[in-house]
């Protein structure tokens, strides 16, 4: 019997993660959408700021939005702070079970640094909480006092990790080390500063007392750059699935242009609930379809050095059998060690339920065979079975031939 926990491990974790996230992603557009949607009416009670008609779920919602408190505090006050923890501990152990129990699979890549296990975790958990202090220590300097450059400032420390983690780690563990970078800082602004802060006013409040505005101001910038962290910490965390992101030898200008798409989007959903029409509408889409269209174009384009073109010039003299018949053999010893119904090293099972044990199995993954291991170096993860380069381009050229 096999009971594959490292598996149910990451299965559960990865559940519990995303339904946290949902719960707090949503919360976290509901509230944003909620109040942008708020009206001022002359005839709304003291200390009302506006108020909004929602309809949902067989009723409809009367919500006004109070800016000092109530005449009577209720008693059963809902906080929401769990969703933002829960996400980040869910997300943390998730990470812990996939990228530190199995580091030499996936964290390491010993050619890019021939780290230990222990160095990589310490790296690793020493980058999350150094982005945290890092990004605290901008929020409270003087660039607080302008977006712009803040979100500039931020842009180019998001891009420069990325840079410099392709110098430490795997690729597909730069990506995820960014998404969890940017998740850090997102739930260290409910932890450590937008909570407290709303507690803090709720107490004067409570007490009769006018809570200094600063306060409120503060917690508004952090909420407001965790709104537009939103998307690309979630294109972060879903990109691990695709190797032509990660696995592009200048992945960081993925990164550099992933952030400005997601928070243009996420931007045209603010001005919409803000109640912005027409021409305040009109150039976020397009202004985020080119920059997608720019990263396609720049993802399918490769540094010539980069393609694996060294002996493209012997295969195409090598009789298709014998081609064929090399290939197999590569794929047999660099992948199937792995992906196989019996793997012989590394894993007990088949990773992804991927089996290469006959070539009728390897015709037919080609693409993906492509897509790991010649236009990406994904696979094999960390080079663990050391193939080569040259190795990498024959395969290339037995699947070009194939497909002819
Ligand atoms: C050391 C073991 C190992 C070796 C060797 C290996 N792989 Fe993998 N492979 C994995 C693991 C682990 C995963 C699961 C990755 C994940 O969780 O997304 C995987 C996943 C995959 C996937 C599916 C990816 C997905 O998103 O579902 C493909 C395709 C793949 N490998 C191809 C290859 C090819 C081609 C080779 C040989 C060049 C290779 N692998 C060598 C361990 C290995």
């Amino acid at each position: 019997m096999d009971l594959q926990i490292t598996d149910w491990l990451s299965l559960g974790l990865r559940w519990a993660h995303i339904v946290a996230g949902i719960g707090w992603i949503g919360a976290s557009f509901y509230f944003m959408a909620l109040d942008f949607s708020l009206r001022h009416r002359a005839s709304l009670p003291d200390g009302v700021k506006g108020e909004s008609w929602l309809v949902h779920g067989g009723g409809f919602y009367h919500v006004q939005k109070y800016m000092i408190a109530p005449e009577e505090m209720p008693k059963d006050l809902k906080w929401f702070q769990w969703e933002s923890y829960a996400t980040w501990l869910t997300g943390f152990a998730l990470m812990s079970v996939v990228y530190y129990w199995q580091a030499d699979i996936y964290l390491i890549d010993r050619s890019v640094l021939a780290l230990s296990k222990l160095q990589a975790v310490g790296i690793s958990v020493a980058v999350l909480a150094a982005s945290w202090l890092g990004y605290d220590v901008l929020c409270k300097s003087a660039l607080k006092n302008n977006q712009t450059a803040m979100f500039a400032v931020l842009f180019v420390f998001i891009v420069a990790a990325a840079f410099g983690l392709g110098e430490v780690f795997s690729a597909r563990a730069v990506f995820l080390h960014i998404g969890a970078m940017i998740g850090t800082i997102m739930t260290g602004n409910v932890f450590f500063v937008i909570i407290p802060n709303q507690k803090i006013t709720a107490a004067e409040l409570k007490a009769g007392r006018t809570p200094n505005p600063e306060f409120g101001e503060i917690a508004k910038l952090r909420s407001t750059h965790n709104n537009y962290l939103t998307l690309p910490v979630l294109f972060m965390m879903i990109s691990n699935h695709y190797p032509m992101t990660f696995g592009h030898p200048m992945n960081w200008v993925v990164v550099a242009l992933i952030l400005p798409i997601g928070a243009i989007v996420r931007h045209y959903f603010n001005a919409h609930d803000s109640g912005k029409h027409g021409r305040a509408l009109s150039w976020q889409w397009p202004a985020a379809s080119v920059l997608l269209l720019i990263l396609m174009v720049f993802i399918a384009w490769r540094p010539a050095s980069t393609t694996a073109d060294a002996p493209a010039g012997e295969t195409t003299n090598m009789e298709p059998s014998a081609l064929t018949e090399q290939a197999f053999t590569i794929v047999k010893t660099r992948c199937a060690v792995c992906h196989s119904a019996n793997p012989t090293d590394f894993v007990a099972t088949a990773p992804g339920g991927v089996e290469y044990d006959t070539l009728d199995l390897v015709r037919q993954y080609a693409a993906q065979i492509r897509a790991q291991a010649v236009l990406s170096h994904a696979m094999p993860p960390g080079n663990l079975t050391e193939m080569t380069d040259d190795e990498r381009a024959l395969l290339d050229a037995w699947i070009a031939s194939e497909a002819q």
